[in-house]
């Protein structure tokens, strides 16, 4: 395969490389993925992540595995692996269900391997189109709210609902942004403050918990999130915290966007609570660990609850900014999740 270069992703002498993202901004280090267990074990760690990229990590995998020799019925298995990886991001499933397509043609080798570079070019173009639309309903002199991390390092492109914060502070519109640090694993505190230092954006970094009171003193104009998965009745799923975001939003009148690709659709779940939600360890909660080191501040016998995602029900929700155009909530009540 050529040799391929995003944010967070390389393929360079036939192998996949991945930016690891529990170390950043403290140390860059680029990780091997060379087999379906390492890569899965990067999803499950999140030094992969970000609903798109995880699609793409895979999808390029299974291609370069592919190119390597591995047999028709191996790449199968390969992928069924794969896509249990992560259950409540979509894109991972929707990308490999393309790749599954690809995978029985009779010149699978390439078939795979021009999908999984469609799929990488195709996100940066869904990205820059997310931006172009997202930008346009961004207000001048905006203070906006973000959660999670949902640029570059999450897609192949400029990120999601990071994309349309970066364009419309290019526009001139943006005057600050809030970075939620998103708890337990920071996110936003790692990751989206990095990449808005890079980009030149402004912003300021909070506690999840200071959401309220900034909204309360009138400071944050709009909250811009991104999705892991959206029913077809247009409730999000998204990193735990943005449906308390969208809850304070909807009390102070501030509206509430969510952006994501037509890939994080997914028309086969009717709703919000047939998206199945991860759960993950418990060591999350009580401690943190990075390239910073680790702290267990809990007793080690804590009992713990730690939901990676929360699901926005659709009547919270200003506006689905996707790349192919944005959907209002009046057209999702006529029941048409379908861009005007
Ligand atoms: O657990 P993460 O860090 O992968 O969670 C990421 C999010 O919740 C993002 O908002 C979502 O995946 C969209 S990224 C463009």
């Amino acid at each position: 395969m050529q040799t391929l270069r995003t944010t967070s992703l390389q393929v360079r002498d036939n192998q996949l490389w991945i930016l690891d993202q529990q170390a950043l901004p403290q140390q860059k280090n680029w990780l091997p993925a060379h087999s379906v267990a390492a890569l899965v074990d990067h999803i499950h760690a999140l030094r992969v992540r970000g609903a798109p990229l995880i699609g793409l990590s895979a999808s390029l995998l299974l291609a370069l595995l592919a190119e390597s020799g591995m047999p028709q019925h191996e790449l199968a298995e390969a992928l069924e692996t794969l896509r249990a990886a992560r259950p409540t991001a979509v894109n991972l499933m929707n990308n490999l269900d393309r790749m599954k397509q690809a995978l029985a043609q009779a010149q699978f080798v390439t078939a795979l391997s021009c999908e999984a570079l469609r799929l990488v070019e195709e996100d940066k173009k869904l990205c820059d189109s997310i931006a172009t639309a997202g930008s346009a309903l961004v207000t001048p002199g905006s203070q906006i709210l973000t959660h999670c991390n949902t640029g570059g390092l999450a897609t192949a492109g400029v990120g999601t609902a990071l994309g349309v914060i970066a364009h419309a502070y290019r526009q001139g519109k943006v005057k600050n942004v809030w970075v939620d640090e998103t708890r337990p694993l920071l996110q936003g505190g790692r990751l989206t403050a990095w990449e808005l230092g890079e980009l030149g954006v402004p912003y300021q970094l909070i506690t999840d918990s200071m959401a309220a009171s900034l909204m309360a003193r009138k400071q944050v104009d709009a909250i811009w999130a991104g999705a892991d998965r959206i029913a077809a009745n247009g409730d999000v799923a998204n990193k735990i915290g943005t449906y308390s975001l969208a809850v304070l939003a909807h009390y102070h009148d501030i509206p509430f966007y969510v952006a994501a690709p037509h890939t994080t659709l997914d028309a086969h779940c009717p709703n919000g609570d047939a998206i199945p939600i991860e759960q993950r360890a418990a060591s999350e909660v009580t401690g943190v660990a990075g390239s910073f080191g680790s702290v267990q501040w809990a007793p080690t016998d804590a009992q713990v609850y730690n939901p990676a995602f929360d699901v926005t029900p659709t009547a919270l929700i200003s506006a689905w900014v996707l790349d192919t155009g944005v959907v209002t909530p009046e057209r999702v009540k006529a029941g048409v999740f379908q861009p005007r």
